[in-house]
């Protein structure tokens, strides 16, 4: 069975004072039945790994450079995310997409540099609206998972989540039909190229506007393991109901 998956990506946010929000994150699931991971910023990471200390926090990057050093100016590798103590990184998110340019072959890349140095990658994908309004969100997302998973994707190092674009802090998410669609379309895309006891192990998550009063909903659709929340997992107050609706 998959292990259900709450993961948190602050994003641009946070600063020392907000590790209190760890504290209260733990006090609420000491003992998570689920995975919990959070995304801090990277001058985050170590100071969250030790915030977490041995409890059912794991801390994640946002984003790797394909290499793992050299003249990089304001770049991060995934060896230096490991070192801080972290387990897992965030790739191909549509904000690097977007704001850097990111292609599939990049995040792709991305992704076996993080493998390189033994994180588990969260690759993201996701369609934008006008891509959804003309009827091409498969087609993307077909082209996206094929460009950006690589060919040794196993459980335990990918997680694929699927954000639609034009859901990701706006409030609007998409239908439960959908999300079933898209989930059950990236499962039977994942068991063409991988097989079923691969594809069966890779755990999705939908992204996008999730919160305490839609994530029961979510997480009771077809094919989704998980969640990938931005607003909603900066405060222990908004992510431990998340957390609870996964247990
Ligand atoms: O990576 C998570 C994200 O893009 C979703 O953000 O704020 O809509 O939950 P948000």
């Amino acid at each position: 069975m998959r292990r259900k998956l709450a993961a948190g990506n602050w994003k641009m946010n946070g600063t020392r004072a907000d590790l209190a929000q760890v504290d209260a994150l733990l006090k609420a699931h000491p003992a998570a039945s689920v995975d919990m991971v959070l995304c801090p910023p990277a001058t985050l990471l170590a100071p969250m790994v030790e915030r977490a200390g041995t409890c059912a926090l794991e801390v994640g990057g946002q984003y790797c450079h394909p290499n793992q050093t050299g003249a990089h100016t304001g770049d991060v590798s995934a060896k230096m995310i490991a070192d801080a103590g972290a387990r897992y990184v965030i790739t191909g998110h549509s904000e690097r997409r977007t704001d850097h340019g990111e292609t599939n072959a990049d995040v792709l890349d991305q992704t076996l540099a993080a493998w390189d140095a033994s994180l588990t990658a969260i690759v993201c994908i996701g369609e934008t609206l006008e891509q959804r309004d003309t009827g091409q969100t498969l087609t993307v997302l077909a082209s996206q998972m094929v460009g950006s998973v690589p060919e040794a994707a196993t459980g335990a190092n990918i997680v694929i989540a699927y954000e639609p674009v034009w859901a990701i802090g706006t409030g609007k998410v998409a239908s439960l039909d959908k999300i079933a669609e898209v989930h059950d379309f990236m499962r039977a895309e994942l068991t063409d190229r991988f097989g079923t006891q691969t594809a069966g192990a890779i755990r999705l998550l939908y992204g996008g506007s999730v919160k305490a009063g839609n994530a029961a909903e979510i997480f009771a659709t077809s094919n989704v393991d998980g969640a990938l929340v931005g607003g909603a997992s900066l405060t222990a107050a908004d992510f431990a109901p998340i957390v609870a609706a996964l247990e």
